[in-house]
């Protein structure tokens, strides 16, 4: 196991309380590094895009609404983080097994946010592709402090919470719950993203 299961159980009472939950120092050591190599590596290859928003046919590129550039990931391609798929398989079957769902696949992409770059108030679903059950974000900002901007600002009930995307933190939301958005950031803003899915993703379709 990637951690123990007390550190798993937290995760998984703080998501089911509160529908969020934010997890400092999340991945071991040498799977973090792999994933800061790997999205140097894949910024040098020239292999990020413009997001867009929607899904399927509706995917458009809005800078006015998002600003940033990803890279969708594949367990077959990119072996060197092989260890991170392994821990979402891991976290996968934990949150099924304990809360009663039925996760079947997930969904990554590096994400890179250009300074002044944003991302508005969204929820991470689609009017037409509704499978998004959990999103988890890893943040990769080793050097991140105050005034670098690029918080993640959820909007809770009572509240608004900025969280700062500093190195190896994660954070788990209810993909369909928790209204969120990306405040404009002052530095260059790294994250892995990603999803997990209640139905397999469909082969070949254009991602949002
Ligand atoms: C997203 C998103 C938040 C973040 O990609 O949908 O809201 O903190 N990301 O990177
Ligand atoms: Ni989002």
């Amino acid at each position: 196991m990637f951690k123990t299961e007390n550190e798993y159980l937290y995760i998984i009472d703080e998501l089911a309380a509160n529908d969020f939950v934010v997890v400092n120092d999340f991945l071991p050591n040498d799977i973090f590094e792999s994933i800061k190599v790997h999205f140097d590596e894949c910024v040098e290859a020239e292999k990020f895009e413009k997001a867009g928003i929607g899904a399927f046919a509706d995917n458009t590129i809005k800078s006015e609404i998002r600003g940033d550039y990803t890279f969708w990931l594949d367990k077959k391609k990119d072996i060197k983080i092989k260890g991170y798929f392994e821990m979402a398989d891991e976290l996968m079957a934990i949150i099924n097994r304990y809360c009663y769902l039925s996760l079947k696949d997930y969904e990554f992409h590096l994400a890179q946010y250009p300074i002044g770059s944003f991302y508005k108030k969204h929820l991470d679903q689609f009017k037409s592709r509704n499978n998004r059950m959990i999103t988890i974000i890893i943040y990769l900002n080793e050097a991140w402090s105050d005034g670098d901007g690029g918080e993640l600002n959820m909007y809770l009930v009572d509240k608004e919470l900025k969280i700062p995307p500093i190195a190896n933190r994660c954070v788990l939301f209810k993909s369909d719950t928790i209204l969120h958005e990306v405040l404009p950031t002052n530095i260059i803003r790294k994250s892995l993203t990603g999803w997990f899915l209640h139905k397999p993703k469909v082969v070949g379709a254009i991602l949002g």
